[in-house]
């Protein structure tokens, strides 16, 4: 035998196979696993009754704008989208947007579901009436300033991990199989009250910390502290000196009611 040509048909043999091996691999479709890597947090699903308490709990209609940042495989987005709402999910993985639009298209919902590519940190989330997220404390602190720029009155629903500083609107556990992610924290984005602002009666000065807020009220040069106060999506309430105001912010005006012992209105525009 010439061993020069019996080795050529070995190397011929190993390269077919390996190009065999090669074309199989790229058949197999991309199947996500629990605990993937991810840019800035792993692939974990949300478990699908806890998927589905997040949206009740929003309360998500066919009104809403759903975002999930980090969507992963698509599962909050799809699930909102099969409410009537129009979804939106941002996510890094290439492979994970592409996974979630053949699910979408799959479960018939591929007009209201969208998907795409890029870097949660860099979304635009403006226009979203609901957040779904399942996100880590640190990416979850890192998107806090663009949570209390989102319209008053958004809401925000995550999954176990929830926002340094900011008071749940309410909170559940979802039944059934959802293992060590059952629990789902509502939060509504709160109107900006901090500044000074100018009333008939004085001058008022807030500063806040999403939905608290803590200030002065000086009426006739007396300074009251503001106590109880708080902001609920648009509306603001309270306290000083046994006296109640409630109102509503709307820009830099605010206008309500007086719980005094003659009830009256007031307003107040920031100056
Ligand atoms: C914990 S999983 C949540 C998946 C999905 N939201 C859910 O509730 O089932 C986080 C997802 O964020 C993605 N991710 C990690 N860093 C990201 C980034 N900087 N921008 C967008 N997506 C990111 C990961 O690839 C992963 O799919």
């Amino acid at each position: 035998m010439n061993p020069i040509r019996s080795a050529r048909q070995w190397l011929f043999a190993i390269s077919l196979a390996a190009c065999a091996a090669m074309a199989a691999a790229q058949e197999k479709p991309f199947e996500p696993y629990s605990g993937q890597p991810g840019k800035d947090v792993v692939w974990v699903p949300t478990p699908a009754t806890t998927v589905s308490k997040m949206l009740d709990v929003a309360m998500v209609t066919p009104q809403d704008f759903v975002m999930d940042l980090g969507s992963g495989d698509g599962r909050n987005i799809i699930a909102a989208a099969k409410r009537g709402a129009r979804a939106l999910g941002v996510e890094f993985n290439p492979e994970m947007v592409a996974l979630s639009e053949r699910a979408a298209a799959k479960e018939g919902v591929a007009d209201k579901a969208k998907f795409v590519q890029g870097d949660m940190f860099a979304a635009d989330i403006s226009q979203a009436t609901v957040m779904a997220l399942f996100l880590l404390p640190d990416n979850l602190r890192k998107l806090n300033q663009k949570f209390l720029d989102l319209r008053p009155g958004t809401r925000i629903v995550v999954n176990t991990f929830g926002l340094d500083g900011w008071e749940a609107a309410h909170s559940e556990s979802a039944q059934g199989d959802c293992g060590a992610w059952c629990s789902v924290i509502l939060y509504i984005v709160p109107a900006k009250a901090a500044g000074n602002w100018r009333l008939a009666q004085g001058d008022l000065t807030l500063e806040q910390k999403a939905q608290q807020i803590t200030g002065t009220l000086t009426q006739g040069g007396v300074a009251g502290s503001i106590e109880n106060g708080r902001v609920n999506g648009e509306q603001v309430v309270f306290s000083v000196g046994g006296v109640e105001y409630s109102g509503r912010i709307s820009g830099d005006t605010i206008s309500g009611s007086v719980n005094g012992n003659v009830p009256a209105s007031w307003s107040a525009t920031r100056q």
